[in-house]
């Protein structure tokens, strides 16, 4: 089977096998087959957040299941389960239409909402697992579905435990805690100026996801245009004593703290290394912005993770800092 229109970057990779499941309940019956113990599997959401650098040999499923149910609404708070195949922006637009407030900032982020605890996924200052109350997943060692609450997913910075334990869970629905007051996050640079620019002098949450929305499609390839998994690099997490002195060498390095370590933007180490807009054959990097990769037509995938390696390569030279990819990369 074709996974060419399966992943955003639109690479032509192909796998044994493609299977579309509807209703997670058939999960378990699924696994009994030979072929799904036997080969190896991976789970797909929307694969805009995935780099095929080869054909997958064994079983590529798709979780389909669609819905949003309110299981709870206490007023002020509700809670709110979404099945994992819903695709995230269209559950964005729901909490808004409904008049929730804090997922604006995660506007037009592709993918599924099943995807976006794997990832924790984030932008603009707020990431997803403030609003996670619990992950549906199916235990493959368990063989049931396990219902894991927010301190047993183990989120940190694009980080959770589906994501160390690939194999392990198969993410079948979300359950969100989602409020109807709380303060907006407008402090990421760039937002207040939006909203200025929208001539909006008290911003509601729809407002922000109108901001936030046209920052986006300024700054970041349209994947339905170009090839692209969003930012390929994550931002590095460093010792501060390693920051600083980059800092003084650099006064224009931006760095944030990160718990006990410094965070730097990848995407300004990697355009002072003069790869921004860097192309080789069809694979490329943007020229809007340096942390993404782009396919400007027929690369391959590993073409793209080529060019990966020579962007890592001069940020290491350059900088003494490791690049981590943030997409899966198979
Ligand atoms: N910058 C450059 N060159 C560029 C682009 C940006 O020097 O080509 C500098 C900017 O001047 C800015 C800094 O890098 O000071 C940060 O840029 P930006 O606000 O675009 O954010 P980012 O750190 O590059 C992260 C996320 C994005 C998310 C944005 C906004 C990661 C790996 N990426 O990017 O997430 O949209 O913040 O919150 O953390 C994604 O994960 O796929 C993704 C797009």
């Amino acid at each position: 089977a074709s996974l060419l229109g399966r992943n955003t970057f639109r690479v032509a990779a192909r796998a044994g096998m493609l299977v579309d499941v509807r209703k997670p309940a058939a999960l378990g019956e699924l696994f009994d087959y030979a072929a799904l113990r036997t080969q190896p599997l991976l789970v797909l959401g929307e694969g805009s957040n995935i780099l095929f650098t080869r054909d997958w040999p064994g079983v590529v499923l798709a979780i389909a299941a669609h819905g949003v149910r309110v299981l709870d609404d206490g007023g002020d708070h509700a809670r709110v389960r979404v099945e994992a195949g819903e695709p995230w922006n269209d559950f964005v637009h729901w909490s808004l239409a409904h008049g929730y407030v804090g997922l604006e900032n995660l506007v037009l982020i592709p993918g599924t909402v099943g995807a976006a605890p794997i990832q924790n996924i984030g932008a603009y200052g707020t990431e997803v697992r403030e609003f996670i109350v619990a992950v549906e997943a199916w235990d493959r060692h368990a063989r049931q579905l396990a219902r894991l609450d927010n301190v047993a997913c183990a989120f940190g910075y694009r980080d959770s435990v589906f994501k160390r334990e690939r194999d392990r869970y198969v993410v079948t629905a979300v359950e969100f805690e989602l409020a109807r007051e709380r303060p907006l996050r407008l402090d990421y640079a760039g937002v207040r100026e939006e909203l200025a620019a929208m001539g909006v002098d008290e911003p509601r949450a729809p407002a922000v996801a109108e901001a936030i929305a046209r920052i986006r499609t300024r700054k970041l390839p349209n994947p339905a245009l170009i090839g692209n998994a969003g930012s390929f690099f994550k931002n590095p997490l460093v010792d501060p004593a390693l920051a600083d002195a980059l800092g003084q060498a650099h006064p224009a390095l931006p760095a944030w703290p990160a718990g006990a370590q410094s965070k730097l933007s990848a995407a300004w180490l990697i355009e002072t290394c003069g790869f921004k807009g860097l192309r080789e054959g069809d694979a490329g990097v943007s020229d809007r912005h340096a942390l993404v990769l782009v396919n400007h037509g027929h690369a391959t995938g590993a073409e793209l993770w080529a060019l990966a390696e020579r962007v890592r390569a001069g940020v290491r030279e350059r900088f003494g800092v490791e690049l981590e990819a943030e997409p899966l990369v198979v």
